[in-house]
């Protein structure tokens, strides 16, 4: 008997109702907008509404792909979050009910920084192994937050992306091959009573290319493809610029050094949607993968080279090959329009949609209708969180 490929069969983004062009953020901080668009290569943030969270825009996203495919099986739902809204329940569950799922489903929580959305897909790659009938739903969705005022704050940014894993996929094949790594770093965290991010950033960005080093050999160990066997790279991007000093570090390490203008080009299909959305945690390296496959250029057949990286620190190196007929399973204009619909906010505006550095208490809440997306955050109750289709 042969083993069926495993892989994705759809995989799609949504993101937050508000954009901050980080121009007006640079003159607000009196700073050369130019170390934004230049030094660390972010355009704008996506911002969400009062009454979006990690819930609405995942929501938003699996319904795309509940609506373009057969989703009989699906048996399983993973929501990989850094900014999960409840210590005890799964974000998945309010997922499942605005969805209409049907109760006959197992939903979980993964948490690990940036990292649990690979995660995630390695887990449901495990399921769908012992199960090739079933299905697995996983949603990548995250807001990430730095204090106002801080090296961070440019970095911010909103999104979730969901996508189906299950055999004999239409679009990407999921190599068995991956390489993981794991070191004990104080980088980046955030403790229960902060809703935005300690983080010490020089320090986060060599732990990141020496979990990249440390990956990419274990890949390598692991059965994984040369260098030269890999068509594309995307990886993690809490802002762009952080991908070429990545790819930069993994040619040295192979021998293959390019100057850092040419890295620049070699990534530019994977950076497009990261430069406009900002860091959103689990989803961005997905969106990564999402700009190349959304790109011009035919991959049919190509390797592509994904790393995941988590503070803290965990991190993947996997490889995924692309499914002749991949194009017809894309969602390039639903992705376009929304970017293009996000309604743009001042720098006052952004300050007060801002949390703030702890977590709210209120157990009751009423949130003003402003999403113009699908699902809605409607506020909280004795301290229950409510959520309800808009009817868009
Ligand atoms: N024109 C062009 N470039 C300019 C410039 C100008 N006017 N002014 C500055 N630059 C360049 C700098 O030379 C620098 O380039 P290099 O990195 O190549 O040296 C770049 O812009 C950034 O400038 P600084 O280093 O001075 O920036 P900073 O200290 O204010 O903050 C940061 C940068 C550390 C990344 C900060 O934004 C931060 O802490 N971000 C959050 C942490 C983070 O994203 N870490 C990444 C790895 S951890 C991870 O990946 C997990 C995760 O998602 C958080």
């Amino acid at each position: 008997m042969t083993t069926p490929a495993l892989g994705i069969q759809d995989i799609t983004f949504a993101t937050a109702h508000h954009r901050l062009d980080l121009d007006l953020l640079a003159q607000h901080l009196g700073i050369d907008p130019a170390k934004f668009s230049v030094g660390i290569g972010q355009e704008a943030m996506s911002l969400p509404a009062e009454d979006e969270d990690v819930v609405t825009m995942g929501a938003t996203a699996a319904a795309r792909i509940l609506a373009d495919n057969d989703v009989e099986g699906l048996r399983t739902l993973i929501f990989a979050t850094e900014s999960g809204i409840d210590q005890s329940k799964a974000a998945g569950v309010h997922v499942a009910a605005l969805l209409g799922l049907p109760a006959q489903i197992r939903v979980l929580e993964t948490k690990q920084a940036c990292y649990s959305g690979a995660g995630a897909l390695q887990l449901a790659l495990g399921v769908v192994a012992r199960h090739p009938e079933e299905k697995v739903l996983v949603i990548a969705s995250d807001v990430a937050r730095y204090d106002l005022d801080s090296p961070g704050e440019p970095t911010q940014g909103a999104a979730a992306v969901t996508f189906l894993v299950q055999a004999d996929p239409a679009l990407l094949e999921v190599e068995p091959a991956s390489g993981v790594h794991t070191a004990d770093v104080p980088d980046f965290w955030r403790p229960n009573h902060r809703v935005t991010a300690l983080v010490e950033g020089k320090f986060s960005i060599s732990a990141y290319m020496d979990a990249l080093e440390g990956a990419w050999e274990d890949y390598r160990a692991h059965g994984g493809a040369a260098f030269e066997e890999i068509d594309a790279f995307c990886y993690h991007q809490p802002f762009t610029m952080m991908a070429v000093k990545a790819h930069q570090r993994l040619r040295r390490h192979v021998g293959a050094s390019l100057p850092k203008a040419q890295v620049v080009e070699e990534l530019a299909p994977t950076v497009g949607y990261n430069r406009v959305v900002g860091n959103s945690y689990t989803a961005s390296v997905f969106l990564a993968l999402l700009a190349l496959l959304d790109g011009d250029a035919d991959l049919t057949g190509q390797r592509i080279g994904i790393f995941s990286y988590g503070s803290g620190a965990v991190s993947e190196f996997f490889s995924v090959r692309v499914l002749p007929g991949y194009r017809a399973h894309l969602h390039r204009a639903e992705h376009a329009a929304q970017l293009a619909a996000r309604e743009p906010v001042d720098v006052p505006r952004y300050r007060e949609l801002h949390p703030g550095t702890a977590v709210s208490d209120a157990e009751q809440q009423a949130n003003p209708r402003v999403t113009a997306g699908p699902y809605r955050f409607v506020g909280i109750e004795g301290g229950v969180r409510r959520y309800e289709a808009t009817g868009a």
